[in-house]
């Protein structure tokens, strides 16, 4: 089945709207290995142009629906990878459901993810496509391991599913996810929300205080504003879903960044820093009748594992239509394999 889909996606066309930025060059080159047709979509064409190497380019500044709209006709599939995406996001969401066009996007800011499933599922129902926000790094692994947990433990209601993230080694962000933090400052100064007994909150008491990730002693962890506490009690009933991040990193997050300092930031980690970069993610879940289980998965390279997953999973996008979590239109162990010429690796332990 997921072959049959495979093929039938790598003859669609698709869209990237941002596509001359850090990750929509990456994403790009995700796409064109896979051998899919792309249309370079954003708001400057000079920039377009000088990106494009013969590729078709098209012009629409996020502010107007009907230029969106024509950018986007004929494409299969839209890749939002047009950051910060709280400000605006919505409006290529809206404008790819009206072109007709599969959505997905490299966001990795809550808020936007919340707004995206809230408002704009009932639209990509009526038109008959699939809209999946957070299609990265961030947003995949921990909602494909807690679905993963979920049938493992036996597929009824769980009681928790707490998510850890860690990211180690030199590289640093790129100068696009400053700005998406640094637009989002307040929500992840808070920790973000977080899904206590059927609704998302501000206001959560942590449920663990660290973690031990395979290989490391305990590491103390903070909540905070993940993807996935968005996604999975789409797809999972159960009572508390809170995300986390190494306290170190969430405390470099927390301080205050001038906007001149985001400026002078370069736009973008070098490759070898890329390449010492760590990434993990641990998520433990449990049953109300108190059994546990616990699943992990890493990997290297942040942006080149965003940049993988964003392609091959809008490629394999597969579900019923609506605003859907990842572990809706992908088939979770099938998908986290797929990731294995990244690097990526999982289990269950
Ligand atoms: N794990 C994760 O959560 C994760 C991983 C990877 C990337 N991301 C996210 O992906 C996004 C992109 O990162 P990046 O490094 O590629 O940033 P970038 O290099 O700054 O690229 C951003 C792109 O979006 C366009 N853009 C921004 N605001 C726009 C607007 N209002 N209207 C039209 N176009 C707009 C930019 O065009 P202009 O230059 O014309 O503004 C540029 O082409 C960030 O939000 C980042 O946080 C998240």
């Amino acid at each position: 089945m997921i072959s049959r889909l495979v093929r039938t996606f790598t003859s669609m066309k698709i869209a990237i709207y941002g596509a001359y930025g850090y990750q929509g060059r990456l994403v790009r080159a995700e796409l064109a290995r896979r051998d899919a047709e792309i249309i370079l979509v954003g708001r400057d064409a000079e920039r377009l142009a000088a990106v494009a190497g013969g590729r078709e380019t098209r012009t629409a500044a996020i502010t107007d629906h009907d230029a969106l709209v024509a950018a986007f006709r004929g494409a299969g599939a839209v890749i939002n990878c047009a950051g910060p995406f709280t400000p605006a996001g919505t409006a290529v969401v809206r404008a790819a459901i009206a072109a007709g066009c599969h959505y997905t996007d490299t966001s990795g800011e809550q808020l936007h993810i919340k707004r995206v499933h809230d408002t704009c599922s009932e639209g990509a129902r009526r038109a008959g496509v699939v809209a999946t926000p957070a299609m990265t790094d961030g947003g995949v692994p921990g909602d494909l391991l807690a679905r993963v947990l979920a049938d493992h433990l036996g597929g009824g209601p769980l009681h928790e599913v707490l998510t850890g993230h860690s990211v180690t080694g030199g590289a640093g962000m790129s100068r696009g996810s400053m700005r998406s933090l640094l637009g989002t400052a307040d929500v992840v100064r808070s920790g973000g929300l977080a899904y206590e007994g059927g609704e998302w909150r501000t206001e959560a008491r942590p449920r663990l205080t660290s973690l031990t990730f395979p290989g490391r002693g305990p590491v103390p962890m903070s909540r905070f504003a993940l993807p996935e506490v968005v996604s999975v009690p789409r797809h999972i009933e159960v009572q508390h879903v809170q995300g986390f991040v190494e306290a170190d990193l969430a405390a470099q997050f927390s301080g205050a960044v001038p906007e001149e300092a985001v400026d002078a930031f370069p736009e973008n980690p070098d490759a070898e820093a890329r390449r010492g970069q760590r990434w993990a993610v641990l998520v433990r879940a449990g049953t109300p009748d108190g059994r546990r289980a616990t699943a992990f998965a890493e990997g290297s390279d942040t942006y080149g594992t965003t940049a993988a997953i964003a392609a091959e999973g809008t490629l394999r996008l597969s579900g019923p239509p609506g605003v859907r979590a990842p572990a809706e239109v992908l088939d979770p162990a099938a998908f986290l394999n797929a990731l294995a010429p990244t690097g990526t690796t999982w289990k269950i332990t």
